[in-house]
């Protein structure tokens, strides 16, 4: 069968088209959701067209030389201030929230020798459209432009010390990362507050083992343990500020070692099967007694529960909880995880409010 091409065929197929475009929109079922991601096809296809627009407009619109090799220190600290949070730089990582976005903003030391000298310049005074990169804020400063393409096209063979050292100068933080205490403190005390004790939805650090904070430092900052607030939080920091840190909040009064039941405990009821709990575990579910690891004395990698805000631990337990029937291989094997899933749902609060007794 042939089907013949008249002018109201094409007419209605393309009323028909743009009438399905429409309706699917309308339905919307795409989903515009940054943390989907792109099919692995629109990715290339939408670089493609961006690479594509790139080079045409650079060569049409910009004019040699596009780069200005003197003025290095103006872009490198501007390029710390703003570019880096998405980007990283040398020996810096992006902020887990801007690496989040989709796209993300790729390490430019990897991907600058891929443009040419006035491409870079157009990208960075133009910006990208539908993406977070963001267009220069003052369009009549080519000589702005042009020392930021400059900079970008050595971050390729930049050190860490000498991206630092045009970066942020003679200064106190050196790296953008705080090193020293008085540096790294204020951010911590937004909400921690100054005495370490928190506030409302914030737990107490204060008393703290300083190994045990440490160790969740480090693992915010490799997103180990997953928390937006914190992982942002932590990556700010250099390893010797959290050693520092650590110290710090361990020093100020607040957690205390935890007062546990003893083992020849014999009650019922909620509170009372809590007590039971922490003394002795749940023999016939596998759950060990909390006062194996949780009592005074034990490795410095356990935490002190005791006077630690109850919503927090019960929370933190909630979270490890899960469906206790499933087995979840993408969750951590870790000891604490493992334990959390066998409590009983309904002994997650009293057991939350008792260890954090004092
Ligand atoms: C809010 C986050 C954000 C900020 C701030 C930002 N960028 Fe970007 N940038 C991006 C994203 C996302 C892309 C990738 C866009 C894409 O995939 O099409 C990008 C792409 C680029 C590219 C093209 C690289 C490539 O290979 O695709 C250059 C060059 C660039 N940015 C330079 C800069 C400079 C210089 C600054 C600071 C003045 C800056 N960016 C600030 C998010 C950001
Ligand atoms: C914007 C608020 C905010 C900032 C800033 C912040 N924190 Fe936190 N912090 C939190 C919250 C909320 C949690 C609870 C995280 C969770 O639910 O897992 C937390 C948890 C922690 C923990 C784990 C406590 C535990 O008992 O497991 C440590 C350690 C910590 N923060 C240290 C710091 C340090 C050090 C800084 C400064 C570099 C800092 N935080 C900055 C909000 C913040
Ligand atoms: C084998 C040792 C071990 C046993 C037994 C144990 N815990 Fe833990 N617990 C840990 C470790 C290690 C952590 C730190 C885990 C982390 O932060 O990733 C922890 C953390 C916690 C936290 C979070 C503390 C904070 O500040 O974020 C709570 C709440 C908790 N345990 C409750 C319990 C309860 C309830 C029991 C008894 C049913 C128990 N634990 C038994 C080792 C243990």
């Amino acid at each position: 069968m042939s089907v013949r091409i008249t002018p109201r065929r094409v007419v209605v197929t393309a009323l028909a088209l743009m009438a399905a475009g429409i309706a699917i929109a309308w339905s919307g079922i795409i989903n515009i959701g940054a943390s989907t991601g792109h099919w692995a096809i629109t990715d290339w296809f939408l670089h493609w067209s961006m690479r594509n627009t790139v080079r045409t407009y650079a060569y049409l619109t910009v004019d040699a030389p596009a780069i200005d090799d003197d003025g290095l220190v103006a872009a490198a600290g501007h390029f710390a201030a703003t570019c880096a949070a998405c980007h990283g730089a040398p020996g810096e990582r992006a902020s887990p929230v801007m690496q989040a976005s989709t796209p993300n903003a790729p390490d430019l030391a990897l991907t600058a020798d891929t443009w040419k000298d006035r491409e870079l310049f157009w990208i960075i005074k133009h910006g990208i459209k539908f993406t977070p990169m963001p267009a220069w804020p003052a369009l009549d400063r080519d000589d702005e432009v042009r020392r930021m393409a400059a900079f970008v096209r050595r971050l390729p063979t930049m050190t860490p010390e000498r991206y630092r050292a045009l970066a942020y100068g003679p200064g106190r933080i050196a790296g953008g990362e705080p090193q020293r205490l008085d540096d790294a403190l204020p951010d911590c005390e937004r909400c921690h507050a100054d005495d370490g004790r928190g506030q409302a939805d914030i737990p107490v650090l204060a008393g703290q083992k300083p190994a045990y904070l440490f160790a969740a430092l480090v693992a915010f900052a490799s997103r180990e343990r997953s928390s937006g607030v914190m992982n942002a939080a932590a990556a700010r920091m250099d390893p010797a500020a959290m050693r520092a840190l650590a110290d710090h909040y361990a020093g100020l009064p607040g957690l205390t070692e935890s007062t546990m039941p003893a083992s020849d405990v014999e009650t019922t009821g909620s509170s009372s099967s809590a007590e039971r709990i922490m003394a002795k575990g749940l023999p016939a579910i596998d759950l060990p007694a909390c006062s194996k690891c949780h009592a005074t004395g034990k490795r410095p990698d356990y935490p002190r529960l005791s006077g630690q805000k109850p919503e927090y631990l019960a929370a933190r337990l909630r979270r490890w909880h899960g469906d206790p029937g499933v087995v979840d291989a993408r969750k951590d094997p870790d000891t604490m995880p493992m334990i959390a899933r066998r409590i009983p749902e309904h002994m997650i609060e009293p057991l939350a409010r008792r260890l954090a007794q004092r």
